[in-house]
């Protein structure tokens, strides 16, 4: 357990998130940050009220001010708004990085210590913008989306092949968005690789759900995105964190030559631990892959220009 974990935006990813961070125990306080009056109030108390009842101590505050995140050792970034459908996530990219640019601001000043987890869209191009406005170096300002994109992608298979989840081991890289890069060579069910299982026309058909996986959920939910599996993805990156546990997982990290890829952040296996993003790691891929990975960081360099970092 840590002292302190903030989340910042106490919208559908950000209080969902709070809840499963304080449900685990991870953080003594963790503080819930949002712009309008009242709403982080009142959702970090109604979420500290259920805790005799689920039995932890972690205390829930709410504030539309950074005072109470000061000193926080983690701190989630939500803050933003959601993907309407019909809506690119790069479509939300100039609001939501003035939003993010205000954010990081306010971390850098309350929380320079922190290691910060960015959840708000468009998602490589965020954690950019993070980076750059805190200064934090690439160790400290990590990215969520390969844990959500795998983790859609294992629930797609797991149903296909009707095997436990916990038995399809995978990994999906590259930029959160239509490029996204799953990698069908290192796709396993307990060691046995999937190809054996499935034949390439169901492959596909599951990679391309996968690649499409937030904008089915757009399409449900018409005024909203996905929540529970981003807030779930996005607290086992803190507790990987907080636990030190050394898990290898498919975050946003900024690439300085890994993949032969330089100055942008793309999802690359990561090992995350109390050092933050402690370790890239680098594996082969087939040529397919590496063109894939390339085209989805030119993709990311191409909505970062489209973004001004003055204040
Ligand atoms: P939401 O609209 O429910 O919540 C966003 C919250 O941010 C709102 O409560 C809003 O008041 C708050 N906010 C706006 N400006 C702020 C500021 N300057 N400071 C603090 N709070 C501020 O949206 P939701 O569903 O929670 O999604 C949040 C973000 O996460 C969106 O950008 C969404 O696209 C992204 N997202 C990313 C995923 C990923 O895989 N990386 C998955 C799901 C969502
Ligand atoms: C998702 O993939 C909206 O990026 C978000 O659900």
């Amino acid at each position: 357990m840590i002292e302190k974990i903030t989340v910042v935006g106490a919208g559908n990813v950000g209080a969902t998130a709070a809840q499963r961070i304080a449900e685990k125990a991870l953080a003594r306080t963790v503080v819930l940050v949002d712009v309008i009056e009242g709403v982080p109030q009142g959702k970090a108390l109604d979420q500290w009220e259920s805790a005799p009842i689920e039995g932890f101590d972690t205390h829930v505050v709410g504030a539309n001010d950074y005072i109470p995140a000061a000193g926080s050792e983690i701190v989630v970034v939500t803050a933003g708004i959601a993907r309407k459908p019909g809506m690119s996530r790069d479509d939300l990219v100039r609001t939501n990085a003035d939003i993010v640019k205000q954010v990081s601001q306010q971390i850098k000043q309350h929380c320079p210590k922190a290691i910060v987890l960015v959840v708000s869209n468009p998602l490589d191009v965020m954690c950019w913008v993070t980076k750059q406005v805190t200064g934090f170096p690439r160790e400290r300002v990590i990215g969520m989306a390969g844990v959500l994109d795998t983790a859609r992608y294992r629930a797609f298979l797991a149903e296909a092949l009707d095997v436990s989840v916990e038995d399809i081991q995978a990994m999906v890289l590259g930029g959160h968005g239509d490029t996204m890069v799953p990698l069908i060579s290192y796709t396993t069910v307990s060691g046995i690789p999937v190809t054996q299982l499935l034949d390439k026309p169901a492959l596909d058909k599951i990679v391309e759900r996968t690649r499409n996986g937030g904008a089915e959920i757009v399409t449900f939910l018409k005024t909203g995105s996905a929540y529970y599996a981003p807030s779930a993805a996005v607290t086992e990156m803190a507790e990987a964190i907080v636990r030190d546990k050394k898990r290898i997982l498919p975050c946003a990290a900024w690439v300085q030559g890994e993949y032969g890829i330089s100055g942008v952040y793309l999802g690359v296996p990561c090992k995350l631990g109390r050092g933050g993003l402690e370790r890239i790691l680098e594996v082969k891929l087939s040529g397919d892959e590496q063109a894939a990975l390339n085209k989805s960081a030119a993709a990311v360099q191409e909505t970062m220009a489209a973004v001004s970092l003055k204040p």
